[in-house]
């Protein structure tokens, strides 16, 4: 006999899905109507989620193979997600990693995405984002791994500090040892005062590794915490 349950247990994670779209086109909706702020590809998010069908301009599952998230985080590490947008990327590295991860966006209603998602894959007993600035944001641990995505400055110029204070954030969030996973901007890539301006944080970062992602057009650095 077949033992299958139909929009019960087994079947939430498809049988949700209309319901939690529904709850994102709301707070898209919202965010139109209410937010005075810049808003990145026309007020859609600016990151996606496929596992969830949420519609963004870049893929977090891509973005988590290209920069080898799988192997690079441990189920023990803490991450923090600065500048996360949806916090999808620390979801989804939690989703599959089973790592804690923690998430901080100065836009609420990208917040408020991630929230319901992480709510929706079940682990927001390990995910927490939270609405905040950057500059004013209260670390809820030490970090092993700190994710800084195109986020060193922002083109809504919310952020727009210079590059050393950004790395002296980084490297205060972190633990002695701790990984950045920094990802460029488009604009840095070939811009010489960029390259230069890396090469001074010996005192705080160690260069890992350094390559090419989004087809060449940004870089992606792996610094290790001094
Ligand atoms: C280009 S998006 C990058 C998002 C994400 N890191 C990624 O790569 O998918 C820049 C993000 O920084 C956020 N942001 C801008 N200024 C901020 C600030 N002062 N504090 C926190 N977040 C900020 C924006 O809301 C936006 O989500």
């Amino acid at each position: 006999m077949n033992q299958h349950v139909t929009h019960g247990e087994s079947d939430w994670f498809t049988h949700g899905l209309p319901g939690l779209h529904r709850k994102i086109d709301a707070i898209l909706k919202r965010q139109r109507k209410e937010y005075g702020d810049y808003y990145y590809f026309y007020g859609q998010p600016y990151q996606a989620l496929s596992i969830l069908g949420v519609y963004g301009e870049r893929s977090t599952e891509e973005r988590f193979e290209a920069y080898g998230l799988r192997e690079l985080i441990k189920p023990t590490d803490r991450v923090l997600d600065i500048g996360c947008n949806c916090g999808f990327v620390a979801l989804y590295t939690s989703f599959r990693t089973g790592c804690r991860a923690d998430g901080v966006d100065i836009n609420p209603y990208m917040i408020e995405i991630g929230n319901l998602c992480a709510e929706y894959l079940r682990v927001d007993d390990r995910v927490k984002l939270t609405a905040a600035r950057i500059q004013d944001y209260e670390a809820l641990a030490q970090y092993s791994v700190l994710f800084s995505f195109a986020t060193h400055w922002t083109d809504d110029e919310n952020y727009r500090v210079p590059l050393r204070e950004h790395f002296e954030r980084c490297a205060a969030y972190l633990e002695a040892g701790g990984l950045l996973v920094f990802e460029t901007h488009a604009a840095d890539v070939g811009n010489e005062a960029f390259y230069e301006a890396i090469k001074t944080f010996t005192d705080i970062f160690t260069v890992e590794s350094k390559r090419d992602t989004d087809k060449g057009e940004r870089h992606l650095y792996l610094f290790r915490r001094v």
